[in-house]
């Protein structure tokens, strides 16, 4: 972790209030994780006071250039959106755990709700890299004018399904609709030889094994919803989740959430956690 004044090489809006920014953080040489984020000064002065957290959506082949995809909620990223090329902004990071991929996993499905896709681009970026992993993305968005990164997964090879709330592009309906009919038509409570007959929605059923695992981000509606199907299908899963947070690195406990053996901060011991490590009943 560093903190380091990053120069702006891109801050452009590509679709209403949502932005992609390219920062170079200089030389450091560091070693970024997907699903790890960077904690940013939005403003040049104290006010806001505390940084805002925002994941590494991508990483460059020179490592030190990395994008970031934010949307305007308020002040801080509406500080951001305001920055202009050339100028510095003042990180830390990078922060946080990252997702974790376990050996001998070779299928991936990936469920983005919205901005959800920030994170998950970089994962699908590092799992893209090694041969034979088999990467679904299914991209959930209100309209179609809000679904990102579909033509940068389908060029790393990704397949992607889209779905939308109003029914503009896609599926109709939400990410997790048709993550459980895309479980469904591979059964992995059956066996291999049985879910090679199948097919979902031009996936080849033979395609999938028992390895697969089930990444998240989106609303905490969402990820609960996905808690319920993994553990249903024994499913391994893993999803980065969202905080208000303060110091960013552990020292506040400004973020934290309830998790089967007590509290946990998302900012070090997170953003990212197995789904079934959290406890959904005491919301
Ligand atoms: C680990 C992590 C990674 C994130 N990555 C991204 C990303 O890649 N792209 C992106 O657009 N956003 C991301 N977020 C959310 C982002 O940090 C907030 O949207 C941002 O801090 C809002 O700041 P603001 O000053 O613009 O809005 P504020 O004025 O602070 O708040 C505006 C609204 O956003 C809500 N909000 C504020 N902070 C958060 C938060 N941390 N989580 C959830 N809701 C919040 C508030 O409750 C309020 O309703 C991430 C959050 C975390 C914790
Ligand atoms: S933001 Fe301070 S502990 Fe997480």
């Amino acid at each position: 972790m560093k903190q380091v004044k990053a120069e702006i090489l891109l801050n452009k809006e590509i679709a209403d209030s949502h932005f992609k920014m390219v920062l170079d953080l200089g030389k450091l040489n560091l070693f970024i994780k997907p699903g790890q984020f960077l904690h940013i000064k939005a403003g040049s002065a104290y006010d806001p006071l505390l940084r805002r957290p925002i994941s590494i959506h991508r990483i460059g082949s020179n490592p030190n250039i990395v994008e970031l995809l934010y949307k305007i909620e308020g002040k801080g990223t509406q500080l951001m959106s305001r920055r202009s090329k050339g100028t510095y902004l003042d990180i830390i990071g990078p922060l946080g755990n990252g997702f974790k991929v376990p050996k001998g996993q070779s299928n991936f499905i990936l469920v983005a709700g919205g901005m959800g896709i920030a994170p998950l681009m970089a994962l699908a970026d590092n799992l893209a890299r090694f041969r034979k992993r088999i990467i679904t993305v299914i991209l959930g968005a209100r309209t179609k004018d809000f679904i990102i990164c579909k033509k940068e997964l389908r060029d790393i090879g990704a397949k992607v399904i889209v779905v939308t709330e109003d029914g503009s592009e896609g599926e109709k309906g939400l990410a997790t609709d048709v993550l459980e009919s895309i479980i469904e038509q591979f059964d992995l409570r059956k066996s291999a030889t049985a879910l090679k007959k199948k097919h979902a929605k031009g996936i080849t059923i033979a395609e999938y094994g028992p390895e697969v695992g089930l990444y998240a981000c989106g609303p905490l509606g969402m990820l609960k919803a996905i808690a319920v199907i993994a553990k249903y299908y024994t499913m391994q899963a893993q999803a980065s989740f969202e905080e208000r947070m303060g110091c960013g690195v552990g020292a506040c406990l400004g973020c934290v959430i309830q998790t089967k053996a007590g509290y946990k901060r998302v900012c070090k011991d997170g953003p990212v956690f197995d789904l079934e490590e959290i406890a959904w009943e005491r919301d």
